[in-house]
């Protein structure tokens, strides 16, 4: 599993390179794939109350008025007809990706489960709005699809009457299914917007709008589509007759030509087993978890900065429960950690300056304490020599740290670059322990925790506290946001950054600071 797993990663990352290269990270669609989900819902929504407004819901009204729509009104509700059918499209096919590309990446087990889980009423959702949607042509193809629906619903066995007896003739058709009808296919998109809002209820910061130019570019390409094929009907549903040729919406359809051949039991039994499969998958196997952030009262003055960061809101503000000065103080929701550690990079207290028997953080990682982060980065860098000498911090997601270490190049892995305190990429280089900092890990936009490389270039920039201090000299820090595929450009980024390095003057040394110069940088490192 894990090496197949591997593979499928490394045949997304392979295809985010292309893309990367065409529209940039920025507007790489692989990287948006729930926002241009979302995208899409909104260009049906939109495009299916202008058709609303003109179509007939009678069972010889509703093909004429579409017709009328298509050919009379072209220009405009030919236009939306096209549009609403092909956001449909566009839908499935970015929810299909988004969602083998979060089992590739392995970001739907664990504390993940609930955003997985609630993602597969999503899948039947969107299938029920679309075939719902055909139904209501009233063409050929939606005579067909009335016929093997409601055969397979039959084949249920917990109706009275056989549903799929009222469209075997015009004599049986009833117009009170084309009520229903509309009604699903208004209904359904309502209840979808709440399930796709709970679907992002954990995720921190939740993106739900494609970038702009992604989704100017995007909403143009379906404009062009719409003219250049326009969306039409096919031939209109004649009951005296079995429809046989049609053209057929693959995307919405796949499952049909199985109902014309397999009885509708085993249909649901593949249906009802795929759905459970779905479901259970975040426990198959369950993700083995690490001991989650834990918070040191004595230390956390209540900032609020872990809550701001954390990327799966696990972090939160309650008044305060001890003596100290402050109003609040963090509480970690385990059941909702994923124990990235980007909270303690978030953590003013999480400081290397301070004296290491003090070094206890207002939020740790008990696994991975800062206290011994600060000991292994003196350790590892103690014996490099050269006049380069790299300290590469990296995340466990992205390329692999082993080939990198050198006599001039310590490596150190943390669960997620956001990890890091920006401090001690200050406390590295100003204290003179190595000549530069590399840090690495996931493919820039693609982000295991989400909001790591995010957060760490903002931190970086000065656009987010706690951020780097000014006096570190920018032309010795490096990123490098590689993901599992792009081993080699790795270790020639970290040479190129080495050979930089190497053309610098040595690092000074800052003068040594009076007690009172000490306790003023505390205060600050705390603020
Ligand atoms: C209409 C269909 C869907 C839409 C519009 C949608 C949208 C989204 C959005 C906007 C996010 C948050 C992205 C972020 O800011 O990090 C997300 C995350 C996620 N979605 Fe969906 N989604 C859909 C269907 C599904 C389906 C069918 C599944 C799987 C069964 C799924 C699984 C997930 C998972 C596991 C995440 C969380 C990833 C993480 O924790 O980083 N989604 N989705
Ligand atoms: S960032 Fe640190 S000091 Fe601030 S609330 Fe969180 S744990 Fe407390
Ligand atoms: S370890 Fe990660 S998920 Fe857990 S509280 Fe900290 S930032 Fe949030």
């Amino acid at each position: 599993m894990t090496g197949l797993r591997t593979v499928a990663k490394a045949a997304f990352e392979g295809a985010d390179n292309v893309f990367n290269r065409a529209f940039t990270p920025a507007w790489n669609p692989l990287y948006h794939l729930g926002t241009l989900g979302w995208f899409f819902y909104w260009i049906t929504i939109v495009s299916g109350i202008y058709l609303y407004i003109f179509f007939d819901t009678g069972i010889n009204q509703a093909y004429a008025s579409l017709e009328y729509i298509t050919n009379v009104q072209w220009y405009a509700g030919g236009v939306m007809r096209s549009l609403h059918r092909y956001a449909s499209d566009a839908l499935i096919i970015v929810m299909m990706l988004h969602l083998t590309r979060e089992f590739v990446m392995d970001r739907y087990r664990g504390v993940r489960w609930f955003t997985w889980f609630t993602g597969v009423p999503l899948l039947w959702l969107v299938f029920a709005c679309g075939i719902s949607g055909y139904w209501m042509v009233w063409d050929v193809l939606a005579q067909y699809i009335a016929i093997a629906s409601t055969e397979w619903l039959d084949s249920l066995g917990i109706f009275g009457q056989s549903i799929a007896r009222n469209f075997l003739n015009n004599d049986t058709l009833s117009g009170r299914f084309f009520t229903l009808m509309v009604f699903i296919h208004i209904a359904v998109p309502l209840f979808m917007l709440l399930v796709m809002w709970i679907h992002i209820q954990r995720q921190r910061n939740a993106r739900v709008n494609p970038p702009a130019g992604l989704a100017i570019g995007t909403l143009g390409m379906l404009l062009v589509l719409s003219f250049a094929r326009p969306a039409v009907s096919q031939a209109p549903a004649n009951l005296d007759r079995v429809p046989s040729v049609m053209d057929f919406d693959w995307f919405y359809l796949v499952a049909y030509p199985l109902l014309d051949t397999l009885p509708g039991r085993t249909m649901w039994a593949i249906a009802g087993g795929g759905t459970l499969l779905l479901v259970l998958l975040p426990w198959l196997p369950p993700l083995r978890r690490r001991a989650t952030a834990s918070v040191d009262l004595d230390n956390c003055n209540g900032c609020g900065r872990c809550v701001d960061d954390c990327p799966f809101s696990a972090v939160s503000l309650e008044p305060r429960t001890d003596d100290a000065p402050f109003s609040h103080e963090a509480v970690v929701i385990d059941n909702l950690c994923t124990s990235c550690g980007i909270c303690v990079g978030a953590c003013p207290t999480a400081t290397p300056f301070r004296r290491t028997s003090e070094l206890v953080p207002g939020i740790d990682l008990p696994d991975l304490a800062i206290r011994e982060l600060r000991e292994q980065t003196l350790a590892a860098t103690a014996g490099l020599s050269g006049n380069a000498r790299v300290m590469v911090y990296g995340c466990g997601h992205g390329s692999r740290l082993d080939p990198l270490r050198g006599p001039d190049v310590a490596v150190m892995e943390l669960p997620c670059i956001a990890m890091l305190p920006p401090s001690f990429i200050d406390f590295v280089i100003t204290r003179n322990h190595v000549d530069g900092v590399f840090l690495t890990g996931c493919a820039a936009g693609n982000c295991h925790y989400r909001l790591g490389i995010d957060w760490t270039g903002q931190r970086l920039a000065g656009e987010r506290d706690p951020y780097l201090r000014k006096r570190v000299p920018r032309e010795r820090v490096a990123e490098c946001w590689t993901g599992i595929t792009r081993n080699r450009l790795l270790q020639e980024e970290l040479r190129a950054f080495q050979g930089r390095l190497g053309m610098l003057p040595p690092i000074k040394r800052p003068p040594r600071r009076s007690p009172g110069e000490q306790a003023g940088e505390a205060a600050e490192q705390h603020a």
